[in-house]
């Protein structure tokens, strides 16, 4: 049965709506880069690196994720990182991406802002016009550095708006409430970007609430800690306000100790409105459809389980009516000929 579910996953089409493109370098990719621009990495060999992806928490993987953000130089480094990214979400069926990007990571080791988006950038425009894939690009801050920091980055991503389609909140959370970033969010919003932020991944289902009253955002990254306050939980179904789960993450900082142990399950029987993603697929052990598979064998999702999950995604997206539409109709389509 497990394989009939793979290649039930493997040509369901989807949308990946949480993604950090950094969390997309790949061992290799980032050991090629590294020599080209002189820079030294403290592991000798593409497995030493895997075997240093051993998390405890949330804050045991940032410090050697931005570790690795440091091999990026040009914007042909970003724009191969994120075709390699593309390549692999294609391969899985994806039809539509919305992706995170973190220029904190890079303009504070005086990479300019412009060399990561226009590197980025390229390589999404590449991957529409050629393979008909649809985007948005999504700027993050960096919770962990000061609100200032966030409205520098904000004031200079500005006079280039029609780059970026919104923007995000993530690294480490505890500590850091949405609160502490209301007034950046609020010239963002005055500026007609829409948001979104990491919440109740490690932090409390306050700052749940925090996100959607002081930033409004539209969806919630992560939110599985919402299970703890049933009056949110209330909330996020009466509203269908989005949750973007990435389950192996999960498993890999800690937040879970086994997929058995997820709670996606609880969630989407509650009503809420759940998608599945990758978060950072080349720290965590799999793209958009390892963790499709990982909830239909951790947690007995079944092939109609898994077409919700996918209508989600697109539902979850900040597609038009009419794309969402056809994305809806193309699972519905694909789900009936697996059928018949
Ligand atoms: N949480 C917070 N910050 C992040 C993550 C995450 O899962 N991935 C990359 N930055
Ligand atoms: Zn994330």
């Amino acid at each position: 049965m497990p394989d009939a579910h793979a290649a039930f996953i493997a040509g369901l089409p989807k949308a990946e709506l949480h993604l950090h493109i950094e969390g997309s370098l790949e061992p290799e990719l980032m050991f090629m880069l590294a020599a080209k621009n002189g820079v030294r990495l403290p592991y000798a060999t593409v497995e030493d690196v895997r075997a240093a992806y051993d998390f405890s928490d949330l804050q045991s993987f940032l410090d050697i994720y931005y570790a690795g953000a440091g091999v990026l130089h040009t914007a042909h480094d970003f724009h191969e990182m994120t075709r390699a990214y593309l390549e692999r979400a294609i391969a899985d069926s994806v039809r539509h991406v919305e992706i995170f990007f973190d220029p904190q990571t890079h303009t504070d080791r005086g990479i300019p802002y412009q060399t990561v988006v226009r590197g980025i950038r390229s390589a999404l425009e590449a991957a529409e016009r050629e393979q008909g894939l649809t985007f948005r690009l999504i700027l993050c801050f960096l919770r962990h550095l000061s609100a200032e920091a966030a409205m520098e980055t904000l004031e200079e991503a500005l006079p280039l708006r029609e780059q970026i389609d919104g923007v995000g909140l993530d690294s480490s959370e505890v500590g850091h409430p949405p609160s502490k970033f209301a007034e950046v969010f609020a010239r963002a919003r005055a500026e007609g970007l829409p948001a979104v932020a990491h919440a109740g991944e490690e932090g409390p289902p306050a700052y749940i609430r925090e996100a959607l009253d002081l930033l409004q955002v539209r969806r919630i990254d992560h939110g599985v800690r919402s299970e703890e306050d049933p009056e949110l939980m209330a909330r996020l179904r009466k509203e269908q306000i989005p949750l973007t789960v990435c389950p192996l993450s999960n498993v890999r900082l800690r937040v879970f100790d086994r997929i058995e142990d997820h709670n996606l399950r609880r969630l989407k029987d509650a009503g809420l409105l759940v998608t599945v993603n990758s978060d950072d697929p080349a720290y965590f052990g799999g793209y958009v459809n390892a963790n499709y598979q990982a909830v239909a064998e951790g947690l007995g999702f079944g092939t109609e389980d898994l077409a919700e999950l996918a209508r989600n995604s697109f539902r979850a997206s900040w597609l038009d009516d009419d794309a969402k539409a056809r994305h809806l109709a193309d699972v519905d389509a694909y789900v009936e000929r697996w059928r018949g």
